[in-house]
Parts: structure tokens; C-alpha cells; sequence
């Protein structure tokens, strides 16, 4: 198994999960990250530190097209470690439905 990242992380990219992560598995593209189901070890730390309830087990239900997402980013985009400041607007885009489908971008972030 692994965790994800999922659809509510698009435009609020928070990132206080990636200071905590022991094995550094986030990858950081345009909007949102993603995190290498190769490299998470299952520690479940992550999860409770996101603000936007953004992270799951892959062990919950639905949340293959999200394993996907995360598989194919995590080889495209840069690794971060490092957290930054959260968009200016995050707040405004936190809890908003279909994200993936209006705001999703394959753009790469700028890493650490
Ligand atoms: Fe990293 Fe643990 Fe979260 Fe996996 S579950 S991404 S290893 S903090
Ligand atoms: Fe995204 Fe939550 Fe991390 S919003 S960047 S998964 S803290």
C-alpha cells in the first residue's frame, strides 16, 4: 500500500506534509503534490498533518484513479522537502469539488 494525495490538495498545497515525512517521498508539481507509492513506507504521519484533509490510505475505497495520479506525477515532477508558503488563496479553494477537473496542472513545481 501507500498513502495519496488527493483532489481537495489542488490550490491549497499547504505543505506541512512534507516536513515530516521520514523517507522525503513528495513530489511538487504546479498546484498540488503528489507522493511516490515506491518510496512511502506507510508511516501514516503525513496524514494528520495536512489542513486540507488532503491524504489517504490507498486502502480506502475509490482511490485508484488518486494512486495514478500520484504514481505518474511523483516520476515527472520535482522532490521537495522543504516547506514553502502556501498560496495566497488556498483558503478560498479548500473544501471545493472537482478540482482535478477545473484546476489540475501537469506543470512541474520548482522543488526544493
Ligand atoms: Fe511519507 Fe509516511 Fe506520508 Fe508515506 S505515509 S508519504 S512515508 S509521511
Ligand atoms: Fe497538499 Fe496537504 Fe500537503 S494541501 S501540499 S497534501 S499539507
Amino acid at each position: 500500500m501507500t498513502y495519496v494525495v488527493t483532489d481537495n490538495c489542488i490550490r491549497c498545497k499547504y505543505m506541512d506534509c512534507v516536513e515530516v515525512c521520514p523517507v522525503d517521498c513528495f513530489y511538487e508539481g504546479e498546484n498540488m503534490l503528489v507522493i511516490h507509492p515506491d518510496e512511502c513506507i506507510d508511516c501514516g504521519v503525513c496524514e494528520p498533518e495536512c489542513p486540507a484533509e488532503a491524504i489517504s490510505p490507498d486502502t480506502e475505497p475509490n482511490l485508484d484513479k488518486w494512486l495514478k495520479v500520484n504514481a505518474q506525477y511523483a516520476s515527472a515532477w520535482p522532490n521537495i522537502t522543504v516547506k514553502r508558503e502556501a498560496p495566497a488563496d488556498a483558503k478560498e479553494f479548500d473544501g471545493k469539488t472537482g478540482k482535478f477537473e477545473e484546476f489540475f496542472s501537469p506543470e512541474p513545481g520548482q522543488g526544493d
